[in-house]
Formats: C-alpha cells, sequence, structure tokens
C-alpha cells in the first residue's frame, strides 16, 4: 500500500556536518548574524505578466517543445497550426485537437491497461518442469521467441523516447506516444516474467540477438533506422531529412512492429490453442493487442505525413520502401526456417512463406503501395485474422484477473 510518506528506495544523502568557524570573522558568517563579503546580487521581481527569458533561445531545435519563446497576449494556438512534422506553434497544448485518430487511440489505450503479473504461470511452470512435458522443438520456439521479443521490444522502447519523440511535432500524437513507451516497458516486463517464471537462462535469452545469426540479421536490419534518428545533429525540414524520418517511420512502425513480429505471435499463440504454455500465450494476446495499435498508429502517422507532403512520396521512395518490406519479410520467413527445422504444434516453416507475404501485402496496401506479392491471396492461419482483424479494442479477452480501480492504491491515513 502506498502512502505520501514512503521512504525513497534511494536515500538522500545526508547534509554536511556544521562547518567548524576558522576565525571570529568566519564564526559570525557561519552563525548566520554577518552577511557573506560577496552576496549575490538579488534582481527586483518582475511585474506580473512581465517575465522575460533571460537567455537567447534561438538555439533551441524547433520541433523540441515548439516554445522557443513566451509572449503575454500572444495569439492562441489554432487547429491549422498543427502539424505532424517541422511544426512551429507551441507543443504544449493538447487542444484544439486536429488529429482525433491520435487522441482516441490513446484513450483505448489506456482501457487496454494491463499488467504481466496478472497472468497465472502456474500450468506453464509445471509443463516446463515436467521433462516430458513439451518437446525439445517447442522449448526451442519458447526460447528463441522470448529472445527475440525480451531484447526487441526495448530497442522499439529506446527508438520511441529517444527519435521519433523529437520529430513528430504535434501534442495528441506525443501523448500516444507517452503511453506507447509505457506499453514497450510492460511489454519487456512481460518477457523478462515469463523468463523469471520458467526459470530460463537469462543470459542465452538476452543475448539471442548476438548469438542466434536468424535473431541478429532482424535486429542488424533495423539498427541503422534508429540510429539516424537519434543522431543529436538530425533535424526535419528538408525534403532529403523529411524522407528520413518518414523510411525510419516505416521501419519501425511497419517493418518492425507490423512484420518481424508475426511468426513468434503464431508459434506463441499456437501453443494456447492447443491448452500448452497458456500463461505465455495469454501474455502474448495482450502484447498482441498492443502491438496491433501500435502498428495502426505508425500507419496512421506515415499517411498524415503523406497527405501533408506529398512531394516526398517520389517514385525513387516508394520502390525503396517496397524494398525494405521485402527484404523483411524474407528475413521473417528465414526466421521462421530457424526456428522450425521440422513441423510442430500444426505449423511448418513453408506455412510462414505464404504468411508472411500474405502480411506483406496488407502493410504495403495500408500505407498506399501496390502488392509485393501478388499471388498470396490467402492467410494460411484464418484464426490471426479473427484476432487481429476485428476491431475488439475492449473486452477482447475473459480471462483477466484483475479489474482496474482509479486511485485505488493510495491510502490516506
Ligand atoms: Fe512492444
Ligand atoms: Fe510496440
Amino acid at each position: 500500500m502506498l502512502t505520501w510518506d514512503d521512504e525513497p528506495t534511494i536515500p538522500t544523502p545526508k547534509p554536511a556536518a556544521p562547518q567548524a568557524p576558522r576565525s571570529a570573522a568566519h564564526a559570525a558568517i557561519v552563525m548566520g548574524t554577518v552577511a557573506d563579503t560577496h552576496p549575490s546580487p538579488v534582481p527586483p521581481i518582475p511585474a506580473a505578466g512581465d517575465f522575460k527569458l533571460t537567455t537567447t533561445q534561438a538555439h533551441v531545435e524547433a520541433g523540441a517543445t515548439g516554445l522557443e519563446d513566451l509572449q503575454m497576449g500572444a495569439r492562441r494556438i489554432q487547429v491549422d497550426d498543427k502539424k505532424i512534422i517541422n511544426c512551429r506553434a507551441d507543443l504544449n497544448q493538447l487542444v484544439p485537437f486536429k488529429y482525433e485518430w491520435a487522441w482516441k487511440k490513446y484513450l483505448d489505450a489506456c482501457n487496454n491497461h494491463w499488467m504481466p503479473q496478472e497472468i497465472n504461470m502456474s500450468a506453464d511452470i509445471a509443463l516446463w518442469q515436467d521433462p516430458n512435458g513439451l518437446t525439445e522443438d517447442e522449448r526451442m520456439i519458447i526460447k528463441r521467441s522470448l529472445g527475440f521479443f525480451s531484447t526487441a521490444d526495448s530497442l522499439v522502447a529506446n527508438n520511441l523516447v529517444l527519435a521519433v519523440y523529437r520529430h513528430l511535432t504535434n501534442p495528441e500524437c506525443r501523448q500516444y506516444l507517452l503511453r506507447q513507451a509505457f506499453e514497450e516497458a510492460i511489454h519487456t516486463h512481460a518477457y523478462q516474467y515469463c523468463i523469471e517464471s520458467l526459470g530460463l537462462d537469462e543470459a542465452e535469452v538476452f543475448n539471442m540477438y548476438r548469438e542466434v545469426p536468424s535473431i541478429h540479421d532482424k535486429a542488424a536490419w533495423a539498427l541503422p533506422y534508429t540510429q539516424s534518428l537519434a543522431d543529436q545533429e538530425f533535424h526535419t525540414g528538408t525534403p532529403e531529412t523529411d524522407q528520413r524520418f518518414l523510411r525510419d517511420m516505416i521501419a519501425f512502425y511497419v517493418v518492425f512492429e507490423g512484420i518481424f513480429f508475426y511468426v513468434g505471435f503464431v508459434q506463441l499463440l499456437s501453443f494456447g490453442r492447443r491448452n500448452k504454455m497458456v500463461g505465455v500465450s495469454e501474455q502474448i494476446q495482450y502484447i498482441m493487442r498492443d502491438e496491433a495499435m501500435h502498428m495502426n498508429f505508425g500507419i496512421d502517422v506515415i499517411n498524415q505525413i503523406k497527405v501533408e507532403n506529398p512531394h516526398l512520396w517520389t517514385a525513387e521512395f516508394q520502390a525503396e520502401a517496397l524494398e525494405m518490406i521485402r527484404e523483411a519479410t524474407e528475413l521473417e520467413i528465414r526466421y521462421a526456417h530457424d526456428t522450425m527445422p521440422r513441423g510442430v504444434l500444426g505449423l511448418n516453416a513453408s506455412m510462414f512463406n505464404e504468411y508472411m507475404k500474405f502480411i506483406a501485402n496488407r502493410r504495403c496496401s495500408q500505407i498506399g503501395l501496390k502488392p509485393l506479392y501478388p499471388t498470396a491471396t490467402e492467410n494460411p492461419f484464418p484464426w490471426m485474422s479473427e484476432v487481429l482483424d476485428l476491431k475488439k479494442e475492449k473486452n477482447f479477452f475473459e480471462t483477466r484477473v484483475t479489474e482496474y480501480q482509479t486511485g485505488g492504491a493510495l491510502s490516506w491515513d
């Protein structure tokens, strides 16, 4: 139970012991009877509304807050002042809303709040510890999936707060990004919770992106698209830099969250469909629901950037985006083969050739590109589309353990 008087986890340092006076004059200063011989000048208090920024803010990056100066009586922010990138208006005013979809996604995401500890893992622990509970192939899928996801979500979160947030110059979108950042922390928490519950070798799992080629290749593919964004010298504002930002948004929202998670999602949900590893499977259901919304938010942002900046969406740029999606699809198919050398759980690697091409086509159409694989029109996992395609953002799961209560953790006495 929290109270307002909880001790801080890291204790504040104790104040320094009083100095012994070095002389009578010093003693007077220490005791506070004589003013310091070098007093700081005290500026006069400005009248209300007259406070001026004392340092030039010209070096402040436009887009960081949109607030380079704070003028009394300045014109109020209008909807038309707002822009998704390169906005020069004050970014500290949530309303008036321009992008209602971003605010709605923020509200829906809050309604979907969940925590990993709500999910009972005891059946998973018993099954994992039973030497005959799972085959070696099944165990490898669990470990590889946790290995990929546990670090991938941290990469997404870092990209979000260190890069995307700076360049997306709209308060309602930033409100959603703050919520998404917390959800990515919950996902990393969930993977750690699974790894800890099953007693897996944490060093092995958390280092798979360095040690398992098909996992390494996916992380390595994404890395350049976050390194350029996190460069403090990087600013949007020219066609070249705006295209670079758009490219990085496609890499993270369309490819990373929209393609690279999907073999793992199908594999882990397939356990639950066979009544195995039901706790892990349920964690993944919640995560997939969040991820679908992240991806849809990113796609809305990408399309809004296109609407406001049609000159960025050149034929060359579209060809480049298609090539990114093609590379990613091939990497994800390779990951499927690597994690499933034999058929398991009613799945086999070749089913994922078709599935990932189907998903790639869908991602292309979501951002206005022609399908990459015109013949891949069938979804071999229709049950996944039931989960993903239907708009069941509320009351989606029936097994929720806890009802949330606003303010329920605070005690007033
Ligand atoms: Fe995530
Ligand atoms: Fe995400």
